[in-house]
Formats: C-alpha cells, structure tokens, sequence
C-alpha cells in the first residue's frame, strides 16, 4: 500500500488533515519547495503591516487564486526562512494565522498543506511582476530584474509615419490573417536570406511575439509525460510553456560557450526526447553565443537522433561581440524550427515575433494559431515589416547602447563586488554572476527590502538549481543600473558580516 505521502505527492488519495474545526479533505499534490515558493510570493513586501502580515496575506491570496493549489504541502518554516531571508519565527507566526483561519492546516510529522482556495484556478506564471517598471512607486525601488529593452527611435518613427493610403487600404479588407501579412512573411524570409539561411515566406508564421511562436511549436509536438531536453538553465517562459502542456523536463549543462554537447549526446542516445529547447544565438541568462563548432554537431547530433529542434533565437539581434549575425542553427539540419521576434531588437510593444519551419509545420501551427487568435495584429505586422528594412541600422544602434551599459555593469561589479564572478554577455541586456557560497534567493530577497530587485538563479532552472547565481538585468539607463549595484553592494556587505 502507498503511504500517506507518497500518496500526497502524486496526488492518487483524498487526505484527511488536522486543521481548525472539522476534519477536512484535501486533495493531494506536490509539494513546493522553498525556492520555488519564494518566486511564487514575488512582490509579498508591501508597507504597513508587519513582515509576518504581508507574507501571510500573500500566501493567503496564492491559496485563494489556486496558484498554489489545495493540498500543496509547504516547505517548512526554517528553510522558507532561509530563503526570504527573516527569520524562522516571522514565518511561525504567519503560518499559524492561516492555520487559524483555515487556509493551512498541519498533520503531525507531515508538514504544514494548504487546506482552503482553488486547484489549478491560474497557471503559476510567476514572471509577470518582473516586468514592473525599473524603478517602482516613489522611485524607492531599483528593479533589475527585466532585461527587456525599451524600444528604438526608429520603432516610434515608424508607427508615426503609417501611410494614411495604405492604413485605409488595409482597412477595407477584413483583417484576419492567422499565418501573417504576407509582405511581414516576405520580410522574415529575406532577413533569413540575409543571413545566409535560404528561405520561402511559407516556411514563416507571424506570431504574437516568440512566446506564442515557443508554445504553439510546443503543444504540437508535447503531450502530457513527453521527455523534452531544455538547457539549464534556459528562459523562464520556456520553462512554464512546456510544464503547462505536461512535459517532463531533462537538463543539459549549458555554459560559457553554449550547451554542452558531449551531455546532448549523452541525453539524446538515452531518453529520445520528443523535443530539444535551445537558444545558440544569445542565450537567456547567460548570454553566450554557442560557436560554429559546436552549433554544427548540435545540428548533426538532432539528424542523428531525428530530433526536432526549438532554436529559441529570440535575442538573436542583441550580439555585441564578434560576428553579430552568425548562420542560424537551421542552416545545420532541417529539424530546427527558429523561433524570433522583433521585441529585442526594435520593441516589445510591437508583440510581434515568428516561427520558421517546414511549410507542412508551418501549415498545422497556422491552424493552431488561428483557433487560438485568428492572428496577430494587422497594423504591428505593418510597421515590423517596415522595421526589418531598416535591420542593420538597428543592429548598430542596438550593439552601441548594449556595450555601453554592459561595460557599465562590469566595471560597478568589479568595482564594487570583488568577490562575485561574473560572466561576461556576447550578447544581451543581463549579467549572470556566480557568488560566492551563499544562496542567492535569500540575498535577492535582502537586497529587495534594500531597495533593489533582482532575480536569483532558480528563477532560470527546471530543477531550482543555480541558487548561487543572480540575474542582474542591464536594460534601464546605466545611472540607475550603476545606483542598483551601489545598493546590491550595500546588502552584500550587511549579507557576508552576518
Ligand atoms: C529568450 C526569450 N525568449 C522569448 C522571449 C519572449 O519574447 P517576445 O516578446 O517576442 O514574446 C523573451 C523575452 O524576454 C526571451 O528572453
């Protein structure tokens, strides 16, 4: 017979739990370990009440939208402790007002469940507060967290400058177009050309930026216990869009200079992934750029193995160093379906981003897409495909802001933070750092009640590894940047003395 909680972990029983009042009935399901908890609590610090009232109502509100689902067994309160950063009995406290009210209940030697809210209401998407303004309310609060990069000049030029004929020509026809504005599908397919990958318009679908483009390439080919190779650590957003179609998740140890193939190798000959999610060409959050070399036996190990890949290029027009425009993984092997976006390059706003792949492929995600939004809008495809004619200029201007700020970063951190290891982008708007034997969620949530937000390692893994990284994004003008690194080195100073 199972015991109580294995049955717990894979949800196969009802429980019955000790809590306040009647005996209730939870549904069993995963725990939740202290990392993960932590990101799930994201903004918890407010003003006014207490520490143990604010975390107390933010997990009561988690419990309430069903982010973290009845049944969910919480970490304990020492090592959620460690985690925030406060204290063990900030976190009793806390604990014991939900048990009072019903939200938590405990089983004697089993931990604390939460008893009360919804199952599985919302996905637990919990990068969506990393996108809060750089600075937040009074300017109290230096956020680094989003390396997203405010648009170009020319992205405002551009919408300025929409031809009033060719707007009321558009107008008349009726707007739908699930697979893209065919002068943007036109435009995609030469910016490849360009870059040395030959390619037909009906090897390109416009998307709702690369994130729908990575989650409809994913529901085609995932079902739920499909094995899907990701790099780790690898982008958030893939993360959740292969967990949310069911996935089960295999790591491959990605570095300095891109992903480690003897490990793909390895992975490929032993589990047969269904997919393989990788970024060659500016990898989120390490920012290398994987070299000719190895970029062609990650090509030759997908054929081998008949492996389709996901090229998440999304950040592939943000190299600063060497060759800005190296040849797409695609040129390798006809597996590779490339993901990318104008977002990084021109603006985010635009939300605009595409897939390319076999015109077959293309055909069943244009299905997909247009049962989802029936397409993207007909007004941004405009101006994106006026924007890529003017690529190279964009390049230029993008590489000039993206030194400067790095160069920036580095030198406050070597300046300011001796200790910390740095890993220096070829590319990008963030800086992964290595420090030195502590856990970086605990200092990310010092340093935020300091006055600076950054995001800690396991926000970027499968396996809530690397709590001895950080993520310190590099998109907002550099004084503030400068200023977050001032108070990043205050909280460490505080941190190492105790
Ligand atoms: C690696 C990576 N992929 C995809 C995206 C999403 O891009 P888009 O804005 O085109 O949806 C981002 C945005 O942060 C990203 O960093």
């Amino acid at each position: 017979m199972l015991g109580d909680a294995v049955a717990y972990r894979f949800g196969l029983d009802d429980g019955a739990v000790e809590g306040p009042g009647p005996r209730v009935n939870i549904l069993g399901s995963a725990p939740i370990n202290a990392t993960r908890l932590v990101r799930l609590l994201g903004d918890w610090l407010g003003t006014g009440d207490t520490l143990y009232e604010q975390l107390a109502e933010r997990i009561r509100q988690l419990a309430r939208t069903g982010t973290i689902p009845a049944g969910t067994r919480l970490p304990s309160e020492r090592s959620l402790g460690t985690a925030l950063g406060i204290s063990r009995n900030t976190v009793a406290r806390a604990f014991d007002e939900l048990r009072a009210e019903g939200v938590l209940a405990s089983r004697t030697g089993d931990g604390t469940y939460v008893v009360a809210g919804a199952r599985n209401l919302v996905p637990d998407d919990d990068r969506l507060g990393s996108f809060a303004s750089l600075a937040d309310g009074a300017g109290q609060r230096i956020d680094l967290r989003s390396a997203a990069l405010p648009g170009l000049r020319m992205t405002a030029d551009e919408i300025g400058s929409l031809d009033e004929l060719r707007v009321r020509d558009l107008v008349a026809s009726h707007g739908y177009l699930p697979a893209g504005l065919p002068e943007l599908r036109a435009a995609i397919a030469s910016y490849y050309d360009d870059l040395g990958l030959p390619t037909e318009p009906e090897q390109i679908l416009v998307t709702s930026g690369a994130q729908q483009a990575l989650r409809l390439v994913a529901s085609l080919h995932v079902a739920p216990g499909s094995v899907v190779a990701i790099e780790e650590p690898s982008f958030r957003g893939a993360i959740h869009s292969l967990r949310a179609l069911g996935a089960r998740l295999v790591g491959i140890p990605t570095g300095p200079s891109g992903l480690d193939v003897d490990a793909l190798a390895t992975t490929l000959a032993r589990v047969r992934p269904v997919l393989l999610v990788l970024q060659s060409t500016v990898h989120n959050p390490t920012g290398s750029v994987t070299d000719s070399l190895h970029r062609s036996r990650i090509a030759g190990l997908a054929t081998r193995f008949g492996v389709p890949v996901v090229a998440n290029s999304t950040l592939a027009d943000t190299v600063i160093d060497g060759d800005r425009t190296p040849l797409p993984l695609a040129a390798g092997s006809d597996l590779v379906i490339t993901i990318g976006s104008m977002s990084k390059l021109f603006w985010g706003g635009l939300r605009v981003g595409w897939a390319r792949a076999h015109p077959d492929l293309v055909e069943r995600l244009t299905a997909l897409k247009g049962g989802e939004d029936l397409g993207t809008s007909v007004i941004a495809q405009v101006i994106a495909a006026r924007l890529l004619g003017r690529v190279e200029e964009a390049r230029d201007e993008r590489r000039a802001i993206l030194e400067k700020a790095r160069r920036c970063v580095l030198d406050a951190v070597a300046a300011l933070l001796p200790g910390w290891e740095p890993h220096v982008p070829a590319g990008g708007a963030s800086l992964w750092v290595r420090l030195p034997t502590v856990s970086a969620t605990a200092f990310a949530q010092r340093a935020d009640r300091d006055g600076v937000r950054v995001l800690p390692g396991p926000t970027f893994s499968a396996f809530e590894g690397f709590d001895d990284h950080l993520r310190i994004a590099f998109s907002g003008p550099n004084d503030l940047t400068l200023r977050g690194i001032e108070l990043l080195a205050g909280t460490w100073a505080g941190f190492v003395d105790g």
